[in-house]
């Protein structure tokens, strides 16, 4: 005889399957608001007028909320493009420059590459065929995870799918409380990348948030007293995505050691560009009490992520992140791009010192026609427009003259600080870099 199931609130009935799945010390409450799959199509609802269905036009939400954006003038769209080796792009059968991908050093495209993505889903299947704990662990990861390890200078490294998905599911494994005995005090930058914050929003801590690259203001923040205690992590990016900045590595280091903190680093837009051979600033930093992240999806030309730490927290980290234990593991073409990048990267000083070079003159161009490159000091160059029609305008002026530079807007920066962001790439030419100097003056100047 089935169970009779709770009142009605169809939202708070779950199947028993779905219960079995959830984190442990909450079963018991899941238990009682569970019906198993064949109960809930037994189930009929009292009769209660009071308690009709609400009928939810859910379709009218949506349009609703795109409508908004419209109106607001945020409204994305996606746009096939193919993107072409060269530094170019093919939108809707126009070439044009790209100065918006982040692939910086053109590995997309590098026949290696391609040619060990093609052997290693020859050798390996298409597919890996379950999570890594499963039976996905094929043998490529161990020897691309060795190579990335000795490349950071770290003592262990672990692969993940993505770099989204890697900062959504460590940082929320490594604020777990009931490991730590305390809830962690955690300090972001506030300018930390969207996956940085869903990682601290899905742990359900209060980010702690210090003024951009301030390290004054970290250090004032951590001077307050700490009674209790409790753990203390620091979480930030080492080259931020849309500004082309740096933060102080060896500053925040330090900081770091002086307040008991464990420091977690985000090398997405600094891996294969900048350090030694090309392996990140943090390069060597990686350890016991710090733990550097970065994606195989930028400069290395791929896709996926990694984490770069202490041997102790990759095998925490393999039984803790929910994003490792409960994903399928990568494709091995995936793992056959990374394997090759990480042989070519510390071959490519030429190709880094002609990206610097590019950001240098792209800078140095927009200094002399007055126009602001904030703090970038890297491949990565905002040009800041402030107001978001302005930046839209200026972005459609270039993309008619055959230049593709995205306007990046709230509220992926903050309001008023809207920009082009100009991502160079070792592909481009130095005709490149002088046409998009002009193209750009000449149109932000236009009334
Ligand atoms: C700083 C930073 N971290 C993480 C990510 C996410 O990496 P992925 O694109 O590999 O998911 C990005 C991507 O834009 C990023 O800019």
């Amino acid at each position: 005889m089935p169970r009779q199931a709770r009142a009605p609130g169809a939202q708070s009935l779950r199947f028993a399957g779905e219960a079995g799945r959830a984190a442990p010390e909450r079963r018991g409450r899941d238990d009682r608001e569970t019906v198993t799959e064949a109960e809930y199509h037994l189930y009929i609802p009292e009769k209660n007028p009071l308690e009709r269905p609400i009928m939810l036009d859910f379709d009218e939400r949506w349009r609703r909320c795109l409508e908004q954006l419209d109106a607001d003038g945020r409204r994305r769209r996606l746009r096939t493009a193919a993107r072409l080796a060269g530094g170019r792009i093919d939108l809707a059968g126009r070439s044009l420059v790209d100065f918006s991908s982040n692939d910086y050093l053109g590995l997309s495209h590098h026949p290696e590459l391609i040619r060990r993505t093609a052997l290693f889903a020859e050798r390996w299947g298409a597919g890996s065929g379950a999570s890594r704990l499963v039976c996905g662990n094929l043998p490529p990861f161990t020897d691309v995870e060795a190579k990335l390890a000795q490349g950071k200078g770290a003592p262990a490294a672990l692969v993940f799918v993505s770099g989204f998905q890697a900062n959504a599911s460590i940082l929320p494994a490594l604020f777990d409380s009931r490991v730590l005995g305390a809830e962690p005090l955690v300090y972001c930058d506030r300018l930390n990348h969207a996956s940085l914050i869903h990682g601290c929003q899905a742990a359900g801590v209060r980010q702690i948030r210090f003024r951009h690259n301030d390290l004054g203001h970290l250090e004032q923040l951590l001077a307050a007293p700490n009674p209790g205690g409790r753990p203390r992590f620091i979480v930030t990016e080492t080259v931020f995505s849309m500004d082309g900045d740096r933060a102080d590595i060896a500053g925040l280091a330090a900081l770091a050691e002086r307040h008991g903190a464990f420091l977690y680093l985000d090398e997405a837009h600094a891996t294969g560009v900048l350090g030694e051979g090309g392996f990140g600033l943090a390069r060597g930093l990686a350890g016991p009490r710090c733990l550097v992240m970065g994606t195989f999806s930028k400069a290395l030309g791929g896709f996926g992520a990694y984490a770069a730490c202490g041997a102790l927290l990759r095998d925490y980290l393999v039984n803790r992140c929910g994003g490792l234990i409960y994903a399928t593991a990568l494709p091995p073409a995936v793992l056959g791009a990374m394997d090759a990048a990480l042989d070519l990267v510390p071959t490519l000083d030429a190709e880094r010192a002609r990206l610097a070079a590019h950001g240098d003159r792209l800078r140095a161009a927009m200094a002399e026609a007055g126009l602001d490159t904030g703090a970038s000091s890297t491949q990565i160059v905002p040009v800041f427009l402030g107001d978001e029609a302005r930046a839209l305008a200026v972005a459609s002026a270039l993309e008619a003259e055959g230049l593709l530079g995205v306007a990046i807007r709230p509220p992926t920066v903050p309001a008023g600080t809207s920009r082009i962001r100009f991502a160079l790439s070792a592909r481009h030419s130095e005709e490149d870099v002088d046409r998009l100097i002009e193209t750009l003056v000449r149109v932000v100047r236009k009334p």
